[in-house]
């Protein structure tokens, strides 16, 4: 009997999945739950052989990666005439169906090529030309030291945006920085999980679709649902792992998010119904010293508001709040939160630790967590933490948008 012929179909991938520098820890997590063996390859990327399932898997699953590409030509180039013939020696039929014109993204370092437009224009010479209205294809192409690397982009739209999320707060949180955070204080869906300054929601619909088993953008497309190598049964087989209904949380779980402004509380609705959560998430308008919660145990996970005078003291007062509240109110709740300065964020509590740093609204922020306290203000606190008046004036910050 002939062996079957190795087809583009059942090919293995070199795959590289990419993430926010910073989340690395995370989204190595995720692969090797997905049966991926990822090595490290630079700042925010991991590569690793992966099957075509794989591949459709990670675009599906992975919540802390912002895109995974697959390479499909890697060569050396010194010369424009050497980076035409690597090119066209490559097999790009796998990639790029009759009709889609290829589109490149090129960043080149220390290496003879370097001028991007004119890569870009000898290789679409040699590939085709720019989409005159025609669907495109990315190609990511990197040269590094004159060896040229080229990988087609099998997600399509970045994976950080979601497609549940068309109502944005005015200073949102990636959604992959909210899932990288549920990760890095270890909530798995099996405690309660509650953001008091939930804008438009991201950190609950992201905890509620964890929790349930649903991926983080749904039955979102795929740039590699139009390749001409894609596999309609390998697909199928991969969303078969989807629940058909979302099931419900654990007794006594509950996902909650509340914000000082109805209007947030409004998109955080429609995005948490649009992301088929809407019966498993609450959200409620409050300001944070008037906040209530069941007794723990719980995850609180927020993104309070900064500002980019630092200093700030009308922060200062909100930041003392939410510790005092957390403090006094939420006993048995772990605490964790996106802050971009360490000061504030030890003004709600000195426990406050990093578990991670990375870049948001191009600003630097950490990532901190303090375990769950026994209910008790912690002694190291300044004493009139407690006494900051309920009728302090709530802080109207100029908050940077950090959706990238
Ligand atoms: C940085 S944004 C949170 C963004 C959210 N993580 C998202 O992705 O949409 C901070 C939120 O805190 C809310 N806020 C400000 N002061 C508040 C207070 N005292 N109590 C409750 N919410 C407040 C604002 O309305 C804003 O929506």
């Amino acid at each position: 009997m002939v062996p079957p012929s190795p087809s583009p179909r059942r090919a293995a991938h070199r795959m590289a999945v990419v993430c926010t520098p910073g989340l690395e820890a995370w989204c190595q997590a995720e692969l090797k739950a997905l049966g991926v063996r990822p090595k490290p390859a630079g700042p925010g990327t991991f590569e690793a052989d992966a099957t075509t399932r794989q591949v459709y898997a990670c675009n599906l699953w992975l919540r802390t990666a912002a895109r995974v590409v697959v390479r499909v030509a890697t060569f050396r180039a010194t010369d424009f005439s050497r980076l035409q013939a690597g090119a066209a020696a490559a097999d790009w039929s796998p990639w790029l169906a009759e009709g889609t014109a290829p589109r490149f993204r090129i960043s080149a370092n220390d290496s003879k090529l370097y001028h991007t437009d004119a890569i870009a224009q000898r290789l679409h010479q040699v590939v085709g030309a720019p989409s005159l209205g025609e669907p495109e294809q990315l190609f990511i192409v990197r040269i590094e030291r004159n060896t040229v690397t080229i990988s087609a982009d099998s997600s399509g739209d970045a994976l950080h945006h979601r497609p549940w999320r068309t109502e944005l707060s005015t200073a949102p949180l990636r959604t992959t920085m909210a899932a990288a955070g549920l990760a890095a204080a270890g909530w798995q869906g099996e405690t309660s999980l509650l953001d008091p300054f939930c804008g438009a929601g991201t950190i609950p619909i992201e905890a509620a679709l964890l929790a349930l088993g649903l991926p983080p953008g749904g039955r979102r497309p795929f740039a590699f649902h139009a390749w001409p190598s894609f596999e309609a049964g390998t697909w199928a087989s991969v969303v078969a792992g989807i629940p058909a209904e979302p099931g419900p949380l654990p007794d006594g779980v509950t996902i909650t998010g509340s914000d000082r402004d109805p209007a947030m509380v409004r998109a955080a609705v429609a995005n948490a119904e649009r992301a088929g959560v809407a019966g498993r998430v609450q959200f409620s308008e409050g300001v944070v010293s008037q906040l209530k919660a069941r007794p723990g145990p719980g995850l609180v996970l927020t993104n309070p508001p900064f500002g980019r005078r630092l200093g700030d003291n009308r922060l200062d007062g909100l930041y003392r709040r939410l510790g005092m509240v957390a403090n006094q109110r939420l006993a048995g709740w772990d605490l964790a939160m996106v802050c971009p300065e360490r000061r504030l964020a030890h003004l709600a509590d000195g426990r406050l630790t990093p578990l991670a740093r990375f870049r948001h609204g191009g600003l630097p922020v950490e990532l901190l967590y303090r375990a769950a306290t026994g209910g008790e203000i912690d002694p190291a606190e300044p004493p009139d933490q407690a006494e900051v008046p309920e009728s302090t004036p709530e802080p109207i910050t100029e908050s940077l948008s950090t959706e990238g």
